[in-house]
């Protein structure tokens, strides 16, 4: 197969992640797609091109530019990443990556909830993807279960922790007492927090994601000014220790529910659960989402929510999915991909308690 140039547009917690997962796992990728897709950064675009980068492997620093338009129009990229984060400079990257037809895998949650309606229509228009898995829930495969997997359901709820930040700080406040400045420090320290750490507290980040999973649900433009959004920003340690006697715990739910005249329920808020709920015991970075449709029932997703080699993971697999498509290729999609070597460990050898 011959290789396919990827377009690394930011190259900080996320970036720099998806370019350490290509070092560590692009052959795997390779194997596993049967052979059908290799990729390669070709091109990376940052503020900085002098700022020191922890990253596996030395960067070879003519990948570097600072000016998107060279990113985007370089023939050796094929697939533009975005993950430079806002609505300005993301919008104009990601619109010109489409009309130069190059198929655009995103994390950017704040992008397409404010501003998917018109880059939805220009992907449309130009025949061209946008990919955008890491946009919720950081590791967790939800925009592929609720596209693909769930499509034959009618979906009547999705509820869940989707944002690692405030659950983290949560956590946090309940177990250490601390107050919430200290402990969003912590989380920006983990590399959790958005650049702009005031959507993660005040419940916008939260309400992006939810955004986005109504749309797909119900295939419809929501108006973020119309939903029902309160962050964590007011819960303070008494109020948690005030749950905690009343037999609950606190944390920043997102409500997507379909009601019986067909009208959906939006809201983000901090919300009681009561302690033996599953939700419950969803804490730090992890998020959970539970799904409800008509034919599969009620799915439980858990998993790393933000950070670093988790959002990686979900855009590494949208990059293969693009890939997949520009190459008309199924990879090993549909088939069994047997290998002529592995080892399975003798029987003997095995334990009998995992737990
Ligand atoms: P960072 O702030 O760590 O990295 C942003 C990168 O983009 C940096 O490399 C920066 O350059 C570059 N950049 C920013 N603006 C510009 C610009 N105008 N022109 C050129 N380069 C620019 O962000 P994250 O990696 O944390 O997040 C990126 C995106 O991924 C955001 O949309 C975020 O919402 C999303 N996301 C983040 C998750 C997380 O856990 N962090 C999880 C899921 C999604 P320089 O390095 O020189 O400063
Ligand atoms: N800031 C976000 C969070 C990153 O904490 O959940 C993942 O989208």
């Amino acid at each position: 197969c011959s290789t396919l140039g990827i377009g690394l547009a930011g190259f900080g917690t996320v970036g720099s992640g998806v370019w350490n997962t290509l070092q560590r796992n692009g052959v795997l990728i390779t194997d596993r797609t049967g052979g059908s897709v290799e990729l390669a950064v070709t091109g990376i675009l940052v503020r900085d091109p002098a700022k020191a980068r922890a990253t596996a492997g030395d960067v070879p620093q003519d990948l570097f530019t600072t000016d998107w338009r060279s990113l985007v129009g370089n023939p050796a990229v094929d697939i533009v990443v975005e993950l430079i984060g806002g609505t300005t400079d993301a919008f104009e990257l990601v619109a010109a990556a489409l009309r130069a037809k190059k198929p655009v895998v995103t994390g950017n949650k704040a992008l397409l909830a404010e501003r998917g309606t018109e880059l939805f229509a220009l992907s449309k228009e130009m025949a061209t993807p946008i990919h955008f898995e890491a946009a919720v829930a950081g590791g967790i495969p939800i925009i592929r279960s609720v596209q693909d997997s769930f499509v034959g359901n009618r979906l009547h709820s999705l509820v869940g922790i989707i944002n690692g930040t405030s659950n983290y700080i949560l956590q946090r406040m309940t177990e250490a007492g601390l107050d919430y400045p200290p402990a969003l420090g912590e989380a920006q320290a983990l590399g959790y927090a958005e650049a702009d750490p005031a959507l993660d507290v005040n419940g916008w980040d939260a309400a992006h994601k939810a955004i986005l999973l109504a749309t797909l649900a119900y295939g419809f433009s929501i108006d973020p000014e119309k939903v029902h959004v309160a962050g964590i920003e007011q819960v303070r340690p008494i109020d948690i220790a005030f749950a905690k006697q009343l037999g609950y715990v606190v944390k920043l739910l997102a409500v997507i529910r379909e009601h019986a005249d067909g009208a959906i329920e939006l809201r983000v808020q901090p919300s009681f659960i009561p302690k033996n709920h599953i939700l419950a015991s969803v804490n730090g970075v992890f998020n959970a989402i539970s799904v409800v449709g008509d034919a599969v029932g009620e799915a439980l997703f858990y998993g790393r929510g933000a950070g670093q080699d988790p959002t990686a993971s979900s855009v590494v697999a949208d990059l293969v999915e693009a890939a997949r498509a520009l190459r008309h290729t199924a990879g090993h999609r549909g088939f069994l991909p047997y290998r002529d070597s592995g080892t399975l460990l003798p029987v003997e050898e095995t334990e009998t308690a995992y737990y």
